[in-house]
């Protein structure tokens, strides 16, 4: 092969990539594409979630008022060692990775002597039966951006024997409901 037939092959493969481009350009032109000003499929996201870091009252989270005096508290007792990594429950017990929990039904929100994160201290109200239920459903749907680093307990049982239990770790339990 001559060097003139090199070129005769550049200048065609040449040609092919222009002529490529320019259809593709004029076929944008053809077509036109526009850019969406919003997703096509827009994402749901539940505004009453976004909005509020409590677990809003569409959110339902099975009570354990009615489950409370009937709870079993050795059961309760043993969901608890998922707790003691970073919680105390006895009396003057320190804080670890979260604070002691001694007296805690009833008790208001964030009070121990603890670095809570600001997630948490934005929140008011007491620990009742029932802030307790919610808030072990699912800590970080309760409170977005809280510190305790844990999935929660979804079986309605497990919180009624859990919060039984947390109940009888004080000088004088609160009445039941
Ligand atoms: C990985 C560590 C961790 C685990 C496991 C954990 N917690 Fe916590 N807990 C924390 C931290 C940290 C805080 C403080 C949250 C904040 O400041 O955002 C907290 C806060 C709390 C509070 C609020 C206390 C107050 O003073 O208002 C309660 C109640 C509580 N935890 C209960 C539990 C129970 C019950 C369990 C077990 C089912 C549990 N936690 C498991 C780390 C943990």
């Amino acid at each position: 092969m001559d060097s003139l037939k090199y070129n005769k092959i550049a200048a065609g493969v040449l040609c092919a990539g222009l002529l490529i481009m320019l259809f593709s350009k004029i076929g944008n032109i053809l077509i036109s594409p526009t850019k969406l000003s919003k997703n096509a499929y827009p994402i749901q996201v539940d505004k009453t979630l976004a909005q509020s870091s409590k677990v809003d009252s569409k959110t339902l989270v099975e009570p354990i008022l009615a489950l409370l005096s009937g709870a079993n508290l050795e059961a309760g007792e043993k969901i608890a060692k998922k707790c003691t990594a970073c919680h105390s429950f006895n009396s003057g017990g320190g804080n670890r990775v979260g604070p002691n929990l001694y007296n805690i039904v009833n008790k208001i929100i964030g009070q121990a002597d603890f670095g809570y994160s600001k997630a948490f201290k934005s929140l008011k109200g007491q620990w009742s039966y029932e802030e307790l239920n919610k808030f072990l459903y699912k800590p970080n749907q309760y409170v977005k951006g809280t510190k305790m680093n844990f999935v929660g307990l979804k079986k309605v049982n497990d919180r009624a024997n859990l919060v039984a239990w947390l109940r009888a770790q004080s000088d004088t339990p609160e009445p039941l409901p």
